[in-house]
């Protein structure tokens, strides 16, 4: 039997309502014993950390990242993508299918879990494309897939623009309970788009991407979870339509969920201008009347989840500027402290309801056993420190890539220890 003990701390366990100062004793990976008031532990105990002060809270869970792995690992790889996702706090990433070859296959997701299980940090889950090769012309084996172990479909990248083809997949996700994870963004509607349509665009004289090429795939999509019964899943939501689009859905009884991004509620598009192909994503940066309805979906419940979308790309290939340079940045070291500057100390959400977002929420969505302190669950943990003060440096990053419009910005809040399975695999943050 291996024992440890978290003593002191601030435990917030949202799935359970816990919200106390207290202790976990963990053995043999699990939790055993959560309570006792900095009693629990003797003093003789092996492994003790003392978290008084800090946030003691389930492993923290980021349901939509590239991993990259494989086919591109001059981005990164399912090692140093896991190594960056421990920097920040997470113990559990699912990663999307558009690597190379696509993980459009029961092999290929066989083979996900068989490089995570030799060189991964983190729990990793993946994802398998809704078409084969995301080419949106014929659906894949998802229920091959989803036997070996898939815990969702997308396409993310692209839009599936086939509605067709999407009402199949939702048809088939009703049958089985998985969720379908949509990038919604008309295609025709966002031709040769490097950014958001407004007034940013037009005066950087580049082609932006109206609100509504993602309005009408989102409004799409929700009626066809409504006609299928299936679970829709509207990843990185970045529009004030898309919000109230979610709501609405919701309040008709539509099974449909939503995630945002820190980047979508932190970043408008004059951002562009200043950092160039460091603030090119897809979807783009929009316009404050965004960033409040996100903000205020994410209060009001209509956005379920915080996840990062971290999009490695080679310095090389963002030097490329605005037109040629790929879309995404990295985010899963600066993701818990935007959360926590950014959405918890402004008061718009409270710590144990920002904690839910990144842990039980995705944790549910996906039908994964994590995002708990249950007595018997796996102990994947996250020690905050809400106090704590870096500025971002990312040079120290465990990612391969540094493309991020965060660099040297000064947060508060920031990830201590993170343990998985009741092993601690990262001590202090990437940034001092
Ligand atoms: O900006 C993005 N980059 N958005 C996506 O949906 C895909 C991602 C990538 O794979 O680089």
């Amino acid at each position: 039997m291996s024992d440890a003990f978290i003593v002191n701390g601030h435990i917030i366990d949202p799935a359970n309502n816990i919200d106390e100062i207290g202790d976990l004793h963990i053995t043999d990976g699990k939790i055993a014993k959560i309570g006792g008031n900095g009693k629990l532990a003797d003093d003789q105990a092996a492994d003790v950390y003392d978290a008084r002060g800090l946030v003691v809270a389930p492993g923290l869970i980021d349901m939509h990242v590239h991993l990259r792995e494989p086919g591109f690992e001059h981005k990164e790889t399912i090692a140093t993508g896991t190594a960056a996702a421990a920097a920040g706090g997470f113990t559990t990433v699912a990663c999307m299918a558009n690597t190379s070859p696509v993980i459009d296959t029961p092999e290929k997701i066989e083979q996900i879990y068989n490089i995570a299980s030799e060189t991964a940090k983190t729990n990793v889950f993946p994802f398998g494309s809704i078409t084969k090769g995301l080419a949106g012309a014929e659906l894949t084996d998802m229920r091959g897939m989803y036997s070996a172990g898939a815990v969702g479909f997308t396409d993310d990248g692209v839009t599936v623009m086939n509605a067709a083809l999407m009402r199949d997949a939702l048809a088939l996700s009703a049958e089985l309970g998985f969720p379908i994870m949509v990038h919604c963004e008309d295609h025709n509607l966002n031709a040769g788009a490097v950014m958001n349509l407004g007034e940013a665009s037009r005066k950087l004289g580049l082609i932006g991407s109206p609100n509504a090429a993602e309005d009408i795939i989102v409004a799409r999509d929700i009626m066809l979870a409504e006609l299928t019964g299936g679970h829709l899943h509207v990843l990185h939501v970045s529009t004030a339509g898309g919000v109230e689009l979610v709501r609405q859905g919701k309040k008709r009884g539509v099974h449909v969920t939503a995630e945002v991004c820190p980047h979508h509620w932190i970043l408008t598009d004059a951002e562009v201008e200043k950092q160039g192909a460091n603030a090119k994503m897809h979807p783009p940066l929009r316009t404050q009347t965004d960033i409040d309805a996100i903000i205020e979906g994410l209060g009001d419940g209509t956005i379920d989840a915080i996840a990062t979308d971290h999009a490695p790309h080679a310095l090389s290939e963002k030097a490329r500027g605005m037109v040629d340079a790929p879309n995404g940045i990295i985010g899963l070291e600066t993701c818990l402290p935007l959360v926590l500057t950014y959405l918890v100390q402004p008061g718009h959400l409270t710590l144990a309801e920002a904690i839910a977002k990144m842990t039980v929420v995705p944790a549910n969505l996906l039908g994964i056993d994590r995002g708990t302190l249950s007595v018997g669950a796996v102990a994947d943990i996250t020690v905050i420190d809400t106090d704590r003060v870096n500025r971002v440096d990312i040079t120290r990053s465990r990612s391969k890539s540094q493309n991020t419009p965060f660099s040297g910005w000064e947060l508060k809040g920031w990830q201590a220890l993170t343990f998985r399975e009741g092993n601690r695999i990262q001590v202090s943050p990437s940034s001092e």
